[in-house]
């Protein structure tokens, strides 16, 4: 009867009682309970995907209109995340990897750098498919995964969860003075801006010359978002300048007046191992104050990780 009920209210993203028993439990790692999704939740993924299809087609990066191919995923229903690892990982080794929700910054860039991607289960209501600000399965596996399909994109993401061990070594050998602490804090400020204008919000010039193409997870899962980022004058593109990035404030709740855009994947690459290099020579100590505000679970998971 439990199981029946349960499965009537399904994983819907901040009214899951499975997720909030996780979370009581501390349990940041889970499974993925997919008899629990309701006939809503499937719908709200069916929807989700039908209305992105031509917008892939149009705005996204060809790397990620092949990793949807290669994943396989089924319209109609949410994916298991046993299936799409059986299909990603022998590709680039990743695989995602369910959690009950928020991972704290170090944990999260460690586990890229296991090639594990945190992965929300619960999905967005089907009555209000556009923004919400939590993740959902939809942005995680529709929105993220299919770009670790690409073996370049794959090791760039590698390569950022090792300056993120590199942050955690620096964090150890300091002390937890208040001017560590804001050097710290400056440190995961600048890696969380790098993530956001590139992983989240990245544009890549087209190979075939026609234009900007979208490879940011959080434009890959936003209906309305993709079309805005490349058709509206509204929007400032730019080509990626580390200096500029590092110290750009964001909001998450409108769409990016900014955005910056990458020549491939192995630039991107590059980019992470000059913002390594900018942080074991200091530059990253001081970066411009604003958001994203790091938080104490962030600041603690650095200052805790144990490298
Ligand atoms: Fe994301």
């Amino acid at each position: 009867m439990e199981a029946q009920s349960s499965s009537r209210i399904g994983l819907t993203t901040t009214q899951a009682p499975f997720i909030e028993e996780a979370r009581a439990a501390g349990d940041l790692y889970i499974h993925q309970p997919y008899e629990l999704y309701s006939e809503e939740n499937h719908t709200a993924w069916n929807r989700l995907y039908a209305r992105m299809h031509d917008r892939w087609e149009k705005y996204a990066n060809e790397h990620f209109l092949r990793g949807i191919e290669s994943l396989c995923f089924n319209p109609d229903r949410v994916p298991k995340l046993e299936d799409v690892n059986g299909f990603l990982n022998p590709l680039t080794g990743f695989r995602a990897k369910a959690v009950s929700g928020y991972v704290p910054a170090f944990t999260f860039f460690d586990c890229l750098r296991n090639r594990e991607f945190p992965t929300t289960i619960t999905i967005r209501s089907a009555e209000k498919l556009d923004y919400l600000p939590e993740p959902d399965i939809f942005h995680d596996i529709a929105g993220h995964v299919p770009m670790h399909t690409d073996k370049a994109f794959a090791d760039a993401l590698v390569r950022f969860g090792d300056c993120a061990h590199r942050a955690a070594e620096i964090a150890a050998s300091s002390g937890r003075d208040e001017q560590s602490l804001h050097r710290l804090s400056s440190i995961i400020r600048a890696m969380a801006r790098f993530f956001w204008f590139t992983i989240e919000f990245g544009l890549m010039k087209s190979s075939n010359s026609d234009g900007l193409k979208v490879y940011g997870s959080g434009l890959l899962s936003s209906y309305g978002e993709i079309e805005h980022a490349i058709e509206s004058a509204e929007v400032q593109r730019y080509p990626i300048q580390l200096e500029w990035v590092i110290n750009q404030h964001f909001e998450i709740d409108t769409y990016q007046p900014i955005l910056f855009y990458v020549e491939s994947f192995d630039h991107l690459f590059e980019l992470v191992t000059e913002l390594e290099s900018w942080m074991m020579n200091g530059r990253l100590n001081n970066v411009a104050l604003g958001e994203p505000v790091v938080n104490e679970a962030d600041l603690k998971s650095f200052l805790e990780a144990g490298v």
